[in-house]
């Protein structure tokens, strides 16, 4: 082969493999543990599922269809943010929780889709309506990650220092709180109120894993509820200047924007309260603003950002209660890489991709994890 030829082979690997190479071979970290929601879950739901939930749609194709070609319980057509962190940084896709003799040695994750930050029992106490009724919210992820630590702690040797090289990631949370609540026929007002509560959960769930020895922690914002289809379609409105530019709700929005300025306000003070932590902001707010700006920047159709890809009842929002992503009779969208809405709640992995590339290298995260992750 002659030199050129040489060259540009060399630079086609070095693109190839940029993830892997830009930090992988070079991190700090050799686990990644968990915590948060459908936005993480990487098949803790359908492992409770059975037989506890039948007929949970999450258990069907076109679920994970892109990437894995079989139903693996994420919440979208592929990889999740999380897993694009994990290939990034070297390390396996994070293990769920529940698949029993799992090696979690380099890494467990205890997200659960559906879960919220409140826990069960006190939003059933408020008349609330909470889907799936089980006990996984952020208060018993913590519990799971408690009773597990000692066994963790002996993969990394049995010292004191046994989260020195582990990634945490925090959430988010919230965003099944707020469904929980609007669903059981509140205003978007009455669930203002239970913001701060959401973010002093998820500010003393840090300083818990803190207490427990954590040393790098990304805490991810919460998303822009405003700008989901089933929001968008339970609280459609003919009244235009209740959406914003982006085609969102104003009010929807209000939540996730209260929610993270005070989520902000709290990561200031932890950083203060503990200067050895490292507490990475990430966000999924602004993002999805981003991708509903300049879709064609991130390869998204520009005709088809509100659209759910897997769903039914066509434009505005492609979104029927009855006809969930899952079912026999939905189709998902012909091509899901250009589309932003995965199944309503949740994005494609193409905008996780983004995401994830936004959190590693920013501008999505404070610092960027890639940053950190050099030793
Ligand atoms: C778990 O995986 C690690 C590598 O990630 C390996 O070193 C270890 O031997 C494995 N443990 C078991 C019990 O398989
Ligand atoms: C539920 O949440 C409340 C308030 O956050 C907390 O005090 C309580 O310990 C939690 N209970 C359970 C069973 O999770
Ligand atoms: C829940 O509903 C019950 C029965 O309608 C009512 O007595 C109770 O006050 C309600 N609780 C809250 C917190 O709204
Ligand atoms: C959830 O946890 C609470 C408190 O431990 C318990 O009383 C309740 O029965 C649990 N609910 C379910 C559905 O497991
Ligand atoms: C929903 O809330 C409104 C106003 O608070 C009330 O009038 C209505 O009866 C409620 N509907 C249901 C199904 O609970
Ligand atoms: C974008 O989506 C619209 C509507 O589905 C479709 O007609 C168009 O061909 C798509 N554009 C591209 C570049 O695929």
């Amino acid at each position: 082969m002659s030199p050129p030829h040489a060259a540009l082979l060399l630079l086609f690997i070095l693109a190839y493999f940029r993830g892997a190479y830009s930090s992988g071979s070079r991190s700090r970290f050799t686990s990644i543990i968990s915590f948060g929601d459908s936005f993480a879950d990487t098949g803790n739901l359908v492992m409770w599922a059975d037989p506890v939930l039948p007929g949970l749609v999450l258990k069907n194709l076109p679920y994970s269809e892109t990437f894995f070609g079989h139903p693996t319980g994420r919440a979208t057509d592929g990889r999740l943010v999380l897993d694009f962190i994990a290939e990034a940084l070297g390390l396996p896709f994070v293990p769920p929780y529940l698949a029993k003799g799992s090696n979690f040695s380099a890494g467990v994750n205890f997200a659960v889709a559906g879960a919220p930050a409140l826990n069960l029992t006190y939003l059933q106490g408020q008349n609330m309506t909470v889907n799936p009724p089980i006990n996984s919210s952020l208060h018993d992820q913590l519990e799971w990650f408690q009773k597990l630590k000692p066994s963790l702690c002996k993969c990394a040797g049995q010292n004191t220092d046994c989260f020195a090289r582990s990634l945490f990631v925090m959430g988010e949370f919230g965003s099944n709180d707020y469904r929980n609540i609007l669903m059981s026929n509140r205003t978007v007002e009455q669930t203002l109120v239970y913001v701060p509560q959401i973010v002093d959960g998820i500010s003393r769930g840090v300083e818990r894993l803190i207490q427990q020895g954590a040393k790098y922690i990304v805490v991810a914002d919460v998303f822009p509820t405003g700008c989901i289809p089933p929001i968008l379609t339970m609280l459609a409105s003919p009244n235009k200047v209740e959406y914003d530019r982006h085609g969102c709700l104003k009010s929807g929005n209000r939540l996730g924007r209260y929610q993270n300025s005070l989520l902000r306000q709290r990561i200031k003070l932890l950083r203060h309260k503990y200067p050895h932590t490292k507490i990475i902001a990430a966000e999924y707010y602004r993002p999805v603003l981003a991708f509903l700006d300049m879709p064609a920047h991130f390869g998204l159709n520009s005709s088809t950002t509100l659209l759910t890809c897997c769903g039914a009842g066509g434009p505005p929002y492609n979104y029927d209660f009855n006809a969930g992503c899952g079912l026999p009779r939905v189709k998902a969208c012909i091509d899901p890489s250009q589309a932003l809405q995965w199944d309503g709640f949740h994005l494609t992995e193409s905008a996780y991709r983004a995401i994830a590339d936004g959190w590693l290298h920013g501008p999505y995260a404070d610092p960027p994890i890639v940053h950190v992750a050099r030793p």
